[in-house]
């Protein structure tokens, strides 16, 4: 499925709504409808930059259009859209709904808790069910790493990944780095540090990809047991104290404990991990006077950020889950095969 397969005769955008964001973008760079987008969404390690920026540049589009009285556009109207979701998840789950009902799909969820995996069933079983009610698009979060491939090696409808295990979670990536664009423009040569726990993170793994492939620089830092051994060879600079890793950085990137992963202290209690490694007001002094805060959430409050700091002037937490909405948007878009010159006509 590529991206231009929509009627390419109906309305383009006007100019400055193509132009709306940028990413770093050089006029060297294909025009978007150029670009194809792969049939499914597993990871941000097999996205090229060029489609990373094409889901930006389609999520500005939704962005304006979520920001209308009406906000729901006929794009997907007859697709259906299952979000099978195995594990806990508040935000992400519930972007996929909306998104999907924005673009007048019929979306339909089901949670680990009430489907027939606690009678024994297979994810494979599972898939092979839903599939045979013939979805167009999969969207699934699961507690394995390489779950989302599975699906889409074994499944015809378009896959998406929402969360795999600690591997990757390629849209929490994609809304981060629209985040950022909108607040700073572009995310090339900024400076990004991501703290907290690097190793079971699969947020930190797809943001270590996705903005490294848009050219920031980006830095990490955890305690020694939090830290992965590989960490070196993702191309970051890894420090195991926090007050270096902040100095002179443009976006701080808070994460949590992934306790259900393995993730543990070394340290006696999350008052002395708060001690070591919470961002603070006087911490985040360490950073750019314009840099800003970052949290994927759930956000664990005095222990990897201080409520002051968590709800402050610099904080975009909510940004990020405004922006998480658009980029899901896109990306059910773009799989259905939704042409990004085109999004203004489907309104
Ligand atoms: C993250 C996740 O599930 O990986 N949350 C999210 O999707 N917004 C981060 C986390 O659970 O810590």
């Amino acid at each position: 499925m590529g991206v231009t397969t929509m009627d390419p005769t109906t309305t383009t955008l006007p100019d400055d709504a193509t132009a709306a964001s940028d990413g770093g973008s050089a006029a060297s760079e294909p025009a978007a409808e150029d670009v194809t987008f792969p049939e499914n969404l597993v990871g941000i390690r097999t996205l090229e930059a060029d489609q990373i920026r094409l889901v930006l540049d389609t999520a500005e589009h939704f962005r304006a259009i979520s920001e209308r009285p009406i906000k729901k556009v006929p794009a997907l109207r007859g697709k259906t859209v299952v979000n099978l979701f195995f594990e806990p998840s508040t935000r992400t789950r519930t972007s996929f709904e909306i998104a999907g009902k924005r673009l007048s799909a019929d979306v339909q969820s089901i949670s680990a808790s009430t489907s027939s995996v606690v009678k024994g069933e297979t994810l494979l079983d599972t898939a092979r069910n839903i599939e045979a009610m013939l979805p167009d698009i999969l969207v699934i979060r699961h507690a394995s790493a390489g779950a989302a491939d599975f699906l889409a090696k074994h499944c015809s409808a378009a896959v998406v990944n929402a969360g795999d295990g600690a591997h990757e979670h390629p849209t929490q990536a994609l809304l981060d780095a629209l985040t950022i664009q909108r607040s700073k423009g572009t995310v090339a040569g900024l400076r990004v540090v991501i703290v907290g726990d690097i190793g079971h993170s699969r947020v930190a793994r797809s943001n270590i990809l996705c903005l490294r492939k848009l050219g920031a620089e980006v830095a990490v830092a955890a305690p020694p047991t939090l830290m992965p051994a590989e960490a070196e060879a993702l191309g970051v600079t890894v420090h195991h104290r926090i007050e270096p890793a902040l100095e002179g950085a443009d976006v701080v990137m808070m994460l949590r404990i992934q306790v259900e992963r393995g993730g543990k202290l070394n340290v006696p209690s999350t008052a002395e991990y708060f001690k070591l490694f919470g961002l603070t007001e006087r911490r985040l002094g360490l950073a750019r006077d314009d840099a800003i805060v970052m949290h994927p959430g759930p956000m664990n409050r005095g222990v990897e950020i201080a409520s002051d700091v968590a709800d402050g002037p610099r904080s975009v937490i909510l940004e990020q889950v405004t922006n998480g909405l658009a980029v899901r948007m896109a990306i059910l878009y773009l799989l259905a095969g939704g042409n990004p010159t085109n999004v203004e006509s489907t309104a």
